[in-house]
């Protein structure tokens, strides 16, 4: 891709002047917050305002009026008048808060990630902004680490299918229509597999996992025309990502043919150094720049070392074009050149944040994306009554994940929007969480009077789980039970003899084993977003029957991490029997408390003739469901395939197609998958991507474990 304006323009360029497109600062630098004094920080970067002038894009910075007024500063000092990019993490939400990406998966509607994410893209485009650092796509299966909250989960299929969504919904058909912003899938690659679940570990990955599991998603994301790569904090065999050219220039542009433009996570480049792959600045930037790391994030080696590398021989000049060239594509492409504030309007923020039609968006996703995980008949509340509340998230105006930079208010707290569906409400110990001190964070202790205020209840409900802020970048824990006062709390609570439904809201699968045996309900409510409260009491009331199925496994006990279903046959599986030399714990048995596709409804269905057979030379796998209930009920139906021998060993199962159904009461429907050749490819000992004839186990069912199998020899 090129065109006459870049050439000329590049033509033009000076070095200094192509470094500073390829060097990106937060607004700090402009002294544009709260007017902040930047000579500290600047010196601190040995870098002066004349190289602040030159730099191409910054971040995280919003507001139409702000950043009219920016672009207005920045372009009048600019010598060739290139406008600035403006980037900014709207991950889920900026006004209007959806749930977070690991929930939206849970709805197993690739629609909802793309509304979202196209509503996302309308409200942060009117203030300004021209590119969001999403789709989050890598591939988790720990628990342990905060980041899970952020991505689409464990199965390589969901998480291609969703960050595919998120492109679309993010960029529309064109950049050139109104309210769309670019899209920047990261963080390229495997930051998902950070040993020990800890943030900004090393990773360590076959290549055979590498393809098969960790790259389709990003691969995904630049078949849907994602038009930036963000690098991982990650070392991956033996080189941070941010220098790893085999990442980005043998798979990323020359096998997928990436066109866009690749930028360094928040420092990353300078952690180069930190990491020990080269000595200095110097060795940074002449190893990111020939890795194909294009913008260099909140780190100024570039324009430190760029000019002196290419002087000196030892970088050459082409390549600094060619990111330079990358970059003005790009601003090209969203018409900046012509309209530099793109589609910044105070009068459109105004009508578009929270607005009616987006906060109802909002609340229909987030009532998919709740996942009821137990339901001893409890659930849904239908008769008015008494409805005893206690816990941390009942009273609680913000439940929104770790990152929203927007406005993090609920449109109710839960205890309100029970109370408009018409119970009475009695609320107990109902302080919110604490924050993280001394490695835990915990509700204070209660008086004992304050429980037997809900003795004469009907129903509790509690609202537990971990804080907010404890989720997302940099909130690894090893400890993912509810804090010791919480679960003292539901096994008080339960004391009282009443049915007791609890409410869990969290940024991951946390072990809440000890608390299922007291509870009669539970919901796993994820962070939902601005509509959280609403849609939580649509679900409990049943104005809205239960979808959600789990994009991620909920271990029994931190210790089996990571379990996650799409795992291998060891030889000497576990059967069931007392034996010892066989792969299992002594202590637990191998199974997640809560597999991978879980999740229940208010009804119940039943799979009946399933059968795999050809149909006009097609192989047709097919199931009727039948709803067992007077309840209507959305089915999410599975598709799992075994390849039961191959030339490398294939999992015990993969996710291959899903399809959602409404089922009326007592309806039934016959659900049909065309099983083809191109859904059993996988990546052989040689890295090709290849079918291989032989037995297959064909699967369909309500989740990961439970399925009904038929098996066929297909060639
Ligand atoms: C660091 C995070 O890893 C990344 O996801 C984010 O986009 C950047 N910071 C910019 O805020």
């Amino acid at each position: 891709m090129s065109s006459e304006r870049i050439e000329a323009l590049i033509t033009k360029m000076t070095i200094e002047e192509k470094l500073g497109q390829m060097t990106q600062l937060s607004p700090f630098f402009w002294g544009v917050e709260d007017g902040v004094d930047i000579t500290g920080p600047l010196e601190a970067l040995s870098i002066d305002n004349s190289v602040v002038s030159r730099l191409g894009s910054t971040l995280n910075y919003f507001g139409a009026d702000k950043l009219k007024k920016l672009q207005d500063d920045y372009l009048e000092k600019s010598r060739l008048k290139i406008p600035m990019l403006f980037m900014a993490d709207v991950i889920y939400g900026y006004k209007t808060v959806f749930p977070i990406p690991l929930a939206l998966s849970c709805s197993f509607n690739p629609q909802n990630y793309h509304d979202a994410t196209q509503i996302v893209a309308k409200e942060s485009a009117a203030s300004g902004i021209h590119l969001t650092f999403a789709p989050m796509s890598d591939l988790v299966r720990d628990p342990r680490w905060g980041r899970v909250m952020e991505s689409p989960g464990e199965d390589p299929y969901l998480n291609a299918m969703m960050t595919e969504a998120a492109v679309r919904g993010f960029q529309g058909d064109s950049l050139n229509d109104k309210g769309t912003i670019a899209a920047c899938v990261k963080h390229f690659a495997g930051y998902g597999a950070s040993q020990g679940g800890r943030d900004y570990n090393w990773v360590e990955l076959s290549k055979h996992s590498l393809w098969q599991y960790y790259l389709p998603s990003y691969k995904a994301a630049v078949d849907a025309g994602v038009k930036m790569v963000m690098t991982a904090f990650n070392v991956i065999d033996g080189i941070p990502t941010s220098a790893n050219k085999s990442l980005f220039r043998d798979i990323l542009r020359d096998k997928w043919g990436f066109k866009g433009v690749t930028i360094s996570d928040y420092g990353a480049i300078d952690e180069t150094v930190i990491n020990g792959l080269v000595k200095d600045g110097y060795g940074a930037a002449k190893a990111c720049i020939e890795a194909g790391i294009d913008i260099e994030m909140m780190s100024t080696h570039y324009v430190q070392y760029g000019k002196k590398l290419v002087e000196e021989g030892r970088l050459s000049i082409d390549l600094i074009n060619q990111a330079t060239r990358n970059i003005l594509m790009l601003k090209e492409e969203l018409g900046l050149f012509d309209n530099p504030y793109r589609y910044a309007d105070a009068k459109e923020e105004q009508k578009l944040h929270k607005c009616k039609e987006h906060l109802k968006r909002a609340r229909e996703i987030a009532r998919e994306s709740i996942v009821l995980l137990k339901n001893n008949q409890i659930l849904p509340l239908e008769e008015n009554g008494s409805i005893g509340m206690a816990g941390p998230f009942v009273a609680v105006d913000s439940t929104m994940g770790g990152w929203v930079l927007g406005d993090d208010k609920n449109s109710f707290t839960l205890e309100e929007a029970i109370r408009e569906k018409g119970f009475d409400v009695i609320t107990s110990v109902t302080k919110g969480l604490g924050a993280m001190q001394d490695g835990c964070f915990d509700i204070e202790d209660w008086v004992e009077e304050e429980i037997k205020k809900l003795e004469h209840c009907d129903v509790i409900i509690v609202g537990v789980g971990e804080n907010a802020q404890d989720t997302g970048e940099g909130a690894s824990k090893t400890n993912i039970r509810l804090s010791y006062n919480q679960e003292k709390l539901i096994y008080r609570l339960k004391q009282l003899n009443k049915p007791l439904i609890a409410i869990i809201f969290s940024g991951r699968p946390l072990e809440i084993k000890p608390i299922v045996p007291v509870c009669d309900a539970i919901i796993e409510a994820w962070f939902l977003g601005t509509e959280s409260s609403g849609a939580l009491a649509d679900v409990i009331t049943g104005v809205y029957n239960p979808s959600g199925r789990l994009a991620m496994s909920f271990p029994q006990t931190v210790g089996q991490i990571p379990v996650h279903y799409n795992c291998y046959n060891t030889g000497r599986p576990y059967s069931g029997k007392d034996e010892r030399y066989i792969s299992r714990y002594l202590d637990c048995s191998n199974e997640p408390l809560y597999p991978f596709g879980y999740g229940l409804s208010y009804g119940e269905t039943e799979y009946t003739e399933f059968k795999v057979e050809t149909v006009k030379n097609k192989m047709i796998a097919s199931v009727i469901v039948i709803n067992k209930s007077n309840v209507e009920i959305k089915e999410t139906v599975q598709l799992y395939i075994r390849d039961v021998y191959a030339t490398v060993v294939r999992p015990i199962k993969e996710l291959k197609g899903f399809r959602q159904i409404v089922l009326k009461g007592y309806e039934k429907q016959r659900v049909e998958f065309e099983i083809t050749k191109e859904m059993l490819k996988f990546y052989r000992y040689d890295y090709e991507y290849v079918f291989e004839e032989g037995e297959f186990d064909i699967m369909i069912g309500k989740n990961s474990a439970d399925t009904q199998m038929v098996r066929k020899y297909i060639s």
